[in-house]
């Protein structure tokens, strides 16, 4: 029985297994697991939720889904007693989507004889987005061996940076990123990043692939751009910037449409979105089955 929580807290090797399973997966392969798993979902989420959802199914197991303000944490339970809670109810596993970052986790996950598996808390860590995103390139570039990878936009409250850009590197990509400086964390070199591009269209001449990231305006406190229009002529994937992208675009959802990105670009043919939703899918089953079946 394993957890995951955090993207490194896994070496190159388990990343490689955790892949490896998912294009199995892709192809057909199927595998019967037994066991009740929750799903605690307590901040919104379709792609997620849905997913990891559809992949316990596939795998035979049941899922009991708890949402927001349902759960007795609104009563003030604590997060460990809610999850003690399940394990005393038999489940095997806790896939959860968090507000608040679950650090340091050490100690609750080791006191618990069930899985957890993170789906997101916070501005923390979202390990499966960060394998999608990482299984998506590989798909389409083969390696990740010197591969320029530009992300953009909210880059301080997004966890998907965080795991991206963690996993990026460990397969030898180069990640830089650009934004408004207001959205750039103080400590950005901590996560191995290159280049901080003030102006996007430098970041876009340089990259092979650029993830543009949300705007998390549920998460910013003050305001952190003149205005919206503002922000998407200065960082958005315009028209004329989609038409200087060397690569492939990408975009972990859900999209601020003109915001993030022109509407009429969204499933254009250099947008990998599709294929992350659809890769996502592969990647919890092959996370689950890692989780419960690897030595
Ligand atoms: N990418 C992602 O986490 O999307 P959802 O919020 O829809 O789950």
């Amino acid at each position: 029985m394993k957890s995951l929580i955090s993207v490194r807290d896994i070496g190159k090797k388990e990343v490689e297994k955790i892949l490896k399973k998912a294009s199995s997966f892709k192809e057909g392969k199927e595998e019967r697991l037994e066991g009740d798993i929750v799903l605690l979902f307590l901040e919104p989420s379709t792609r997620t939720r849905i997913s990891f959802e559809k992949a316990c199914r596939t795998l035979g197991l049941e899922t009991y889904t708890v949402l927001g303000e349902s759960s007795s944490l609104a009563k003030g339970e604590s997060f460990f007693d809610t999850l003690k809670t399940f394990e005393a109810l038999g489940f095997r596993g806790v896939i959860f989507r968090v507000p608040f970052i679950l650090f340091p986790y050490e100690d609750t996950a080791n006191a618990l004889k069930l899985s957890l598996i993170n789906a997101g808390d916070s501005t923390h860590q979202h390990p499966t987005q960060g394998l999608t995103d990482l299984f998506t390139l590989r798909e389409a570039y083969g390696s990740l061996k010197g591969l320029k990878v530009l992300y953009v936009g909210d880059i301080t409250h997004s966890r998907v940076f965080r795991s991206g850009a963690a996993l990026f590197g460990l397969f030898g990509a180069e990640v830089s990123v650009s934004g408004p400086k207001t959205m750039i964390p103080r400590d950005i070199h901590v996560f191995g990043v290159k280049e901080v591009f003030d102006n996007v269209d430098e970041g876009i001449e340089w990259a092979d692939v650029v993830i543009w990231l949300r705007l998390q305006k549920e998460r910013q406190k003050e305001n952190l751009i003149p205005s919206e229009r503002s922000y998407f002529e200065q960082f958005g994937l315009t028209k004329e910037r989609h038409k200087k992208l060397k690569g492939f675009f990408m975009h972990p959802g859900p999209v601020n449409r003109d915001i993030d990105i022109d509407s009429s670009l969204l499933y254009s043919e250099k947008s990998l979105i599709q294929e992350q939703v659809r890769n996502g899918l592969f990647i919890r089953m092959a996370v689950i089955s890692w989780c419960f079946t690897d030595k």
